[in-house]
């Protein structure tokens, strides 16, 4: 048996967007029956929401989509998932700053953007922080979320 893939999404919270990233790629991963062969998680670089399920407007718009996060609860990230994971998937560059500080010579992961896996030419590279805002913006993140994942889960299949 080859070890899985151990794949992390971050963002602020861990109540917003990476939520929806670790339950849109599960999903991906699942309807290509690769689930044994990955490890999907998500964190936040703040303390602020620990244990909390992920907001109630990410979990309505993702329903609507068909993923379920419900079952999901926040952690802080923490400089032992750099070991841990192979790719830990920033949702801004804000987080990326953050796990970049943490980050040693000696780390297994490969950390980057998640919107990057879209391409250079990608019209934005950072997925836009929807707390406090309406519905739309959390659908966009959703929106966002999915194409970037599809993307992620080609390049890593194309690695394998
Ligand atoms: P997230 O959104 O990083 O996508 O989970 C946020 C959630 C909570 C806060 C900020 C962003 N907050 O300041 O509590």
């Amino acid at each position: 048996m080859t070890e899985p893939l151990r794949v992390q999404f971050v963002c602020l919270g861990n109540i917003c967007r990476s939520p929806v990233a670790e339950g849109v790629f599960r999903a991906l991963v699942a309807r290509a029956g690769l689930s044994n062969r990955f490890e999907v998680a998500s964190a936040g670089t703040g303390r602020w929401h620990i244990g909390e399920p992920p907001h109630t407007m990410t979990q309505t718009v993702a329903r609507g989509r068909g993923v379920d996060l419900s079952a999901q609860r926040a952690r802080h990230f923490g400089v032992a998932d750099l070991d841990r994971f192979d790719e830990v998937l920033a949702m801004d560059a804000q987080n990326l700053a953050h796990i970049r500080a943490l980050l040693q010579p000696n780390h297994r992961a490969r950390v980057g953007l998640l919107l990057d896996e879209l391409g250079a030419s990608a019209p934005l590279h950072e997925v836009p922080d929807p707390y406090g805002g309406d519905r739309d913006g959390f659908e966009r993140v959703h929106s966002l979320v999915e194409q970037a994942c599809g993307a992620l889960l080609e390049r890593l299949m194309r690695g394998r």
